[in-house]
């Protein structure tokens, strides 16, 4: 590995570039602001680990007060397998783990960490019980509702209803519930936005309600995401909660969603190299460090006049005007990206930064944790 770490007293001005760099009173905010709404309320946040990837920041969120004690939400096998590794004691599993040496890794894990896995199909409770048979446990089983997403889940109704009943009836495995991903449903207008979110959650409600009828407990139902966090979290029926993004807050929720609280925590930081045209400016970070967005939207620079025009691999290629033309060689911008998770990606550490000092740098342990 050839990723120079700088120690922790750098001056944030001083690291090298490109840098991945967290704001840690913007990060600490975004945690303490959304967990606080849940003190005092019987729902609990299990946070989702995917976007940031980093055990270091795990840690933070499920210790923190209103959170589901050292529990995570994970979507990958080997991303669950860092967390627990770092501490975490009950992980849900927010994708359907498929595949004979996926199962077997899953169940190796729950020797050593309560599980909850996720189905929507006969086919996952069949390997999913024969798997925890032959390891001698009982897993802990949620069936996934489609409540307006499209994506994976069972519409409520008989269908659903049927693959409860056949949790319940299997010794292997234990129902424990429900969840749903009702989406970020990026909606401006947060009346707009309250309407349909409830109508969404209400499906799960209740689909709860149908199999609360038919006899058979609820324990866990979950929805709710960093978008839709206070208006989930606060209904009725909903235990838990599993947002993500909250952390550190994508660029293009500020832009969309003015309303919520989060401030944006993460940005790479990057040094202009060239300066070849009065009205452009080139900076040393391009997609491959920066990440793509999946909108193809561009990064927000941090600086009056500088707007990114694109990206090339190495390359940043900026237009500026006004006060941007006073950018020089060896400057430095901060480019927030506008869906961090394909920017995390790209490196290796956190360099955590408060009061324009590094105090903290974190390994990204789960990185390339994609199976
Ligand atoms: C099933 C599920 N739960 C929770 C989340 C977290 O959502 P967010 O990052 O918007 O908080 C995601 C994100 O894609 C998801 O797919």
């Amino acid at each position: 590995m050839t990723d120079f770490v700088p120690p922790p007293g750098t001056a944030y001005e001083d690291l090298e570039t490109p840098r991945l760099v967290i704001d840690l009173a913007a990060m600490e905010y975004n945690i303490e602001t959304l967990h606080r709404f849940f003190r005092g309320r019987p729902a609990r946040v299990r946070s989702v680990t995917k976007g940031h990837k980093c055990p270091a920041i795990a840690q933070r969120q499920m210790t923190v007060d209103g959170a589901v004690p050292f529990g995570l939400c994970c979507a990958k096998v080997s991303e669950a397998e860092v967390m627990v590794a770092a501490g975490a004691r009950h992980i849900r599993m927010i994708e359907q783990v498929v595949g004979k040496a996926k199962v077997e890794r899953l169940m190796r894990l729950a020797r050593n960490a309560h599980i909850i896995a996720l189905v929507d199909d006969p086919r996952h409770v069949a390997d999913l019980a024969d798997a925890a048979q032959a390891h001698y446990l009982t897993l802990d089983v949620l069936v996934e509702v489609e409540i307006g997403l499209n994506r994976t889940g069972l519409v409520p109704g008989p269908e659903a209803m049927k693959l409860v009943r056949s949790i319940e009836k299997d010794n292997r495995l234990r129902f424990a519930g429900l969840s749903s991903h009702e989406g970020s449903m990026v909606i401006t207008d947060p009346e707009v936005r309250e309407e349909k979110v409830r109508a969404r959650i209400q499906r799960l409600l209740d689909c709860r309600e149908d199999v609360e009828r038919a006899g058979v407990g609820v324990e866990i139902c979950g929805a709710g995401s960093s978008t839709t966090w206070n208006i989930a979290g606060a209904m009725d029926g909903i235990t838990e909660i599993d947002p993500g993004t909250y952390v550190f807050w994508d660029h293009a929720f500020v832009e969309s969603m003015p309303d919520q609280p989060f401030r944006t925590a993460l940005k790479v930081l990057t040094t202009v190299i060239s300066r070849a045209a009065p009205d452009r400016a080139v900076v040393d970070c391009g997609y491959k460090a920066m990440g793509r967005a999946g909108d193809g939207g561009m990064p927000a620079a941090d600086r009056e006049g500088v707007t990114v025009n694109r990206l090339n691999s190495e390359h940043g290629i900026l237009d500026l005007e006004g006060e941007g033309r006073t950018l020089r060689i060896g400057d430095k911008v901060a480019l927030t990206p506008r869906a961090f998770g394909p920017t995390v990606v790209a490196h290796d550490h956190y360099v955590g930064v408060r009061n324009g000092v590094v105090e903290s740098v974190w390994p990204i342990s789960a990185r390339a944790s994609h199976q």
